[in-house]
């Protein structure tokens, strides 16, 4: 459930007026939603109470520091790809003892600034990956915390690209070398075994492939404490999926309800979780006007002013979000099946096809469930300045990220003498 919402026929952000949003600070922007952020973190807390655990958002679908403060605020843990990751955390007053960092092609240089700020836990994706922490490590006469990520073949049933725990995908230690691994890391030095972890995708809308990699993973924890190996954590990943049409992805409840059964037996063994789209995703929305509308007899065009360089993932995935007029019409405006498409020279720049919208020149949309993987994976592509990026507060609207300039297009650009 999120916070945005029609009254009197017009849609506000919490008590914020889209419409005053968007007259004073312009379009397109990302306007999010601090209510609804708070209360997608705790529907993960409150779900996972009785038992130890650490939601770690995942800082890549919303890297905002205003957005990680606020979860920074109620305790959040994080969970960080790059060592620019982490230093926004620590910008927005994350806590780096509650910061684990995954992803395939850490650095010594991204490995030695984490260590730096003591973080909780390296999710180790190879044995060279390893290899290289431990010496690092070392160098710097410490000692750092890892799990090592396990890819248990399972098949998340979600979009190929952002499937990720299949053997042939690129992430993990397939969980058959996991146990030799392991024991790899025990005989390093400036090495502290600490957990295992997995992720197998991202926007699952079913909850067994979740259960199935989390009975292989156990099994590997029982053979490692047989071995004489105790863990200390275990994190499930991030992707639990979300609305964006008609999925019914598990609510967080009923999620973790499930895996805090498959855990009874391990009362010692701390949870991680890491979600990223199930926290942002439907606490943003993207405003954007429309420009112009181009009919033809058998086809609608409407041209907003945001395009797949504000918001990819319906141009890169086919990925569906709902777009919605801010003020729907009660006039005689005609209703016309309209592809909502963006000023980018790229055919496939488009925000949503075959739309069902009663709208003229100037009116503004919404595209819904923008929060996650918008803003973040956006880019200066035509040389368009990145969108501003506003944060409703109750009845308070904040700017979290002023619209880029045109100078700053070229920001670290150089003419030849
Ligand atoms: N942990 C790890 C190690 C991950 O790789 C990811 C996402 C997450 C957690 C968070 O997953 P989530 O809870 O958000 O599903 N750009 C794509 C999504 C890519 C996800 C990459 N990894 C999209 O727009 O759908």
């Amino acid at each position: 459930m999120d916070f945005f919402h029609y009254k009197e026929q017009h849609l506000f952000a919490e008590d914020v007026s889209i419409t005053d949003i968007a007259n004073q600070y312009g379009t397109p922007c990302y306007v999010y939603s601090r209510k609804t952020l708070e209360r997608h973190y705790h529907a993960f807390t409150d779900a996972a109470a009785g038992h130890p655990h650490l939601v770690c958002y995942a800082v890549k679908a919303n890297s905002n520091i205003a957005v990680l403060n606020v979860l920074a605020r109620l305790g959040a843990g994080f969970d960080i790809v790059s060592k620019g990751e982490l230093a926004r955390v620590l910008e927005a007053k994350g806590d780096p003892s509650k910061v684990v960092f995954s992803g395939v092609a850490k650095t010594a240089d991204e490995i030695a600034f984490a260590l730096s700020h003591n973080i909780k836990c390296f999710n180790v994706e190879s044995s060279a990956e390893l290899k290289r922490i431990s010496q690092v490590a070392t160098q710097m006469n410490t000692t750092a915390r890892i799990s090592i990520r396990v890819n248990p073949d399972i098949d998340a049933k979600t979009h190929p690209y952002i499937s990720t725990g299949l053997k042939e995908n690129k992430f993990g230690i397939d969980i058959k070398q996991a146990f030799d691994v392991y024991q790899l890391a025990f005989a390093l030095p400036g090495i502290e075994v600490v957990g295992v972890d997995f992720h197998i995708g991202s926007q699952l809308t079913e909850i067994e492939p979740f259960l199935a990699a989390l009975d292989k993973v156990l099994a590997l924890v029982e053979r490692l404490k047989t071995a004489g190996i105790q863990l200390h954590h275990l994190d499930i990943g991030g992707g639990l999926g979300v609305p964006y049409d008609s999925e019914k992805p598990p609510h967080p409840s009923a999620y973790a309800a499930e895996v805090k059964t498959k855990l009874h037996a391990y009362p010692e063994l701390e949870l991680v979780f890491e979600p990223g789209r199930a926290i942002a995703a439907n606490a943003g929305i993207l405003v954007t006007k429309v420009e112009y509308l181009k009919c033809s007899q058998d086809k609608h065009f409407a041209i907003v002013d945001a395009g797949m360089n504000d918001m990819l993932r319906p141009s890169l995935y086919q990925a569906w979000q709902s777009i919605i007029a801010v003020s729907p019409r009660d006039d005689d405006t005609p209703i016309h099946n309209y592809d909502v498409v963006g000023p980018v020279c790229e055919t496939g720049d488009f925000l949503g096809k075959n739309r069902l919208l009663a709208i003229q020149e100037g009116d503004l949309l919404a595209q819904r469930s923008a929060g996650a993987y918008g803003f973040t994976m956006s880019s200066n592509y035509n040389s368009r300045p990145r969108v501003a990026e506003l944060m409703v507060d109750g009845d308070q609207c904040y700017l979290v990220r002023q619209r880029e300039s045109q100078s700053s297009l070229w920001q670290g650009e150089h003419l030849l003498p």
